[in-house]
């Protein structure tokens, strides 16, 4: 039997609380919105459940609350089939994300809460499961050393690491540099730039631009992965089944480009439904619609 392949997210878990409005309030402006929602979120979680679907074999490092929101997504988690024994409650509240959804794009305030103690220290305790991992996923809604720590434990064991730069924040050139893959929005690759040397990005970057699909560097040469057409219902989650697929399709050794390719299949496929994890596909699921794009 072919065997799954490991992938390990260390990263943020979250509750969504999601409002569905026809217009952004302005500051002091009180609107009525038309639909409110409470999903699953964060973007480690988002990443474990959408590589999970696809089949792999999942595992994710984080902390939630002793509180509602923690044993609700824990549970939610282990129905995805993520493993979920490296995710520890501790005495601060779940991560809350509240999300403004208006013409199927968004705009969301975190509340890191228990995201905070995914630290160094943590994941050092986390250290073999890491280790043994084919491919380790990060993003950056936890502290900046416990991404570190996470990245520096891969690099030491031979472990592919994709760097999902979200939100974007200031990152020391050591953390760059031990990383395989950054897959920035536009708007955080241009801050990745900033003051940096471009061959320490050098063949390392997957910029995602929405329906104007993803750009890489290889052999020197730039190339555009187009996105596949779609009526969007919600983006949220897109950038995050992005990287669940990309890291599927490149942990089975599938070439960049078409790990790419099959990135941008489940990306499209997951801004369908309303909220970020509700729409991402199973394997079968991306296999039907890119036949069906061919
Ligand atoms: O990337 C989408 C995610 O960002 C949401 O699920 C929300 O929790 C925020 O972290």
């Amino acid at each position: 039997m072919e065997q799954k392949p490991k992938i390990t997210v260390v990263g943020s878990i979250n509750m969504d609380l999601v409002t569905i409005t026809s217009q952004v309030p302005k500051v002091g402006e009180t609107l009525f919105g038309n639909r409110f929602q409470m999903n699953p979120g964060g973007k480690g979680a988002n990443q474990a459940v959408a590589a999970a679907r696809l089949g792999a074999h999942v595992q994710l490092i984080g902390c939630i609350g002793k509180d509602d929101f923690g044993q609700h997504i824990m549970k939610h988690l282990k129905n995805e089939g993520v493993d979920v024994s490296n995710v520890e409650p501790v005495t601060d509240s779940t991560a809350t994300a509240t999300i403004i959804v208006a013409d199927g794009d968004n705009s969301i305030i975190v509340v890191p809460a228990a995201n905070n103690y995914v630290t160094a220290d943590f994941v050092e305790s986390k250290r073999d499961a890491i280790a043994t991992s084919d491919i380790l996923i990060v993003q950056l809604e936890i502290p900046l050393e416990g991404v570190q720590k996470a990245v520096e434990i891969a690099k030491e064991n031979g472990v592919t690491v994709i760097l999902n730069p979200a939100p974007i924040q200031e990152l020391p050139s050591e953390l760059i540099h031990n990383v395989d893959y950054l897959t920035p929005n536009e708007h955080e690759q241009t801050l990745l730039r900033q003051g940096r040397n471009e061959e320490e990005l050098d063949g390392k970057l997957i910029v995602t631009m929405g329906s104007q699909g993803v750009a890489i560097r290889e052999g020197g040469k730039d190339i555009r992965i187009p996105a596949f057409k779609i009526d969007v219902v919600d983006t949220t989650g897109a950038g995050d089944s992005f990287n669940g697929g990309l890291a599927l399709a490149l942990s089975k050794g599938v070439p960049l480009r078409d790990a790419c390719y099959y990135g941008n299949a489940v990306a499209a496929m997951s801004t369908t439904k309303l909220g970020a994890q509700t729409g991402m596909p199973t394997a079968a699921e991306v296999e039907e619609f890119m036949k069906s794009r061919a």
